[in-house]
């Protein structure tokens, strides 16, 4: 023995020598079909709209949009979630476009639909991209209403599954609304349309540049009556457990990085499969400090996603989508 060896039985590090032996003990494994794209769509054609605060994301007419997904089903990517950026004409107090079975969104989810009939398409189910407002219910004096709202969601979910939709997905926060989007959607005989429901969805900064996008930034007031507070966790729970009671096949943590414990949380409590929403903010922080040159954005992207998935996330909602999807090939 060495006069510098010390008399140690365990060392971690022997673990870590080599790549192949890191590979054999890695305890979390991420694979292109976990992700899911969330993309932005615009009216028009050939026409893809730069957004400022996210740099490498677009709006995409339903042409060049259909484009981008065939090129990422090719990478592996077979899960899009669509968001329309509604021209602010036809925004109105109660987001009566969102019922329009002619407008962006049911025509956008038609098309991919006879395009790419083994795409996974979800639909966002809330009023803020149609919503004079911003918000996402009906405002009166003020206030969010809640059981008029859920009635309107529960019609925009059924307009949804009619165009073709896959999964829909409640981004709302009302209560109650799971419950209702089902009723209505086996009502119209759409018994096999899934709910994604974003049930641990959080009043969050992060979602700054998703509004930018979206030109859906409330018009006054925040969100904070309708979107969780980001000092509980154990409310994510009853959420959650309220959601899947009402029917919902999947539930979600949004956002991701700063609410892992309450995605491992979720994981520990329910029995459906956990989605994390890595949101805009999370996005545009990589991209920004990349582009300031003060780190490694495929590096920090890499990091972020599998600590998602170390967390307990079985899904993730991510800008990153297409770019992690070239890096695990
Ligand atoms: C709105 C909705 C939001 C996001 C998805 N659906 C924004 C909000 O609640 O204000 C945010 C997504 C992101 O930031 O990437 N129903």
């Amino acid at each position: 023995m060495k006069l510098t060896q010390r008399p140690l039985t365990h060392r971690p590090r022997r673990l870590r020598k080599s790549s192949a032996l890191r590979e054999l003990i890695a305890e979390t494994h991420l694979s292109t079909s976990e992700l899911i794209w969330p993309v932005f769509v615009t009216g028009g054609k050939n026409s893809q709209e730069k957004i400022n605060s996210m740099p490498g994301v677009f709006r995409f007419s339903p042409d060049l949009l259909a484009k981008e997904i065939g090129a990422a089903m090719k990478l592996g990517i077979h899960s899009f979630a669509l968001f329309p950026a509604i021209e602010s004409k036809l925004k109105d107090s109660h987001g009566r476009e969102s019922l329009n079975p002619n407008g962006l969104l049911p025509t956008t989810v038609k098309m991919l639909k006879d395009k790419f009939p083994d795409a996974n398409i979800i639909t966002d189910v809330a009023l803020d991209p149609y919503s004079s407002d911003g918000h996402d219910g009906i405002v009166r004096n003020g206030e969010i209403l809640n059981d008029e709202t859920v009635e309107v969601l529960a019609q925009m979910a059924v307009t949804q599954a009619r165009a073709g939709a896959d999964l829909v997905a409640p981004s709302d926060m009302m209560d109650g609304r799971v419950g209702a989007i089902r009723r209505a959607l086996d009502q119209e005989g759409f018994t096999q349309v899934g709910i994604m429901a974003y049930s641990a969805k959080y009043a969050s900064a992060f979602y700054g540049p998703f509004r930018d996008a979206l030109q859906s930034a409330p018009k006054f007031g925040d969100k904070k009556t309708y979107q969780m507070d980001f000092r509980n966790s154990r409310e994510a729970v009853r959420e959650a457990q309220l959601d899947i009671r009402e029917g919902a096949d999947i539930v979600m943590v949004k956002p991701a990085l700063s609410y892992l414990d309450v995605i491992q949380t979720l994981k520990a409590h329910v029995k459906v499969p956990v989605a994390a929403y890595n949101v805009s903010g999370e996005y545009a922080m990589i991209k920004a400090a990349e582009a300031a040159g003060m780190l490694d954005g495929t590096k920090a992207m890499v990091e972020s996603l599998y600590s998602i998935k170390r967390a307990g996330a079985d899904m993730i909602l991510t800008y990153f989508a297409v770019e992690m999807a070239k890096y695990l090939r």
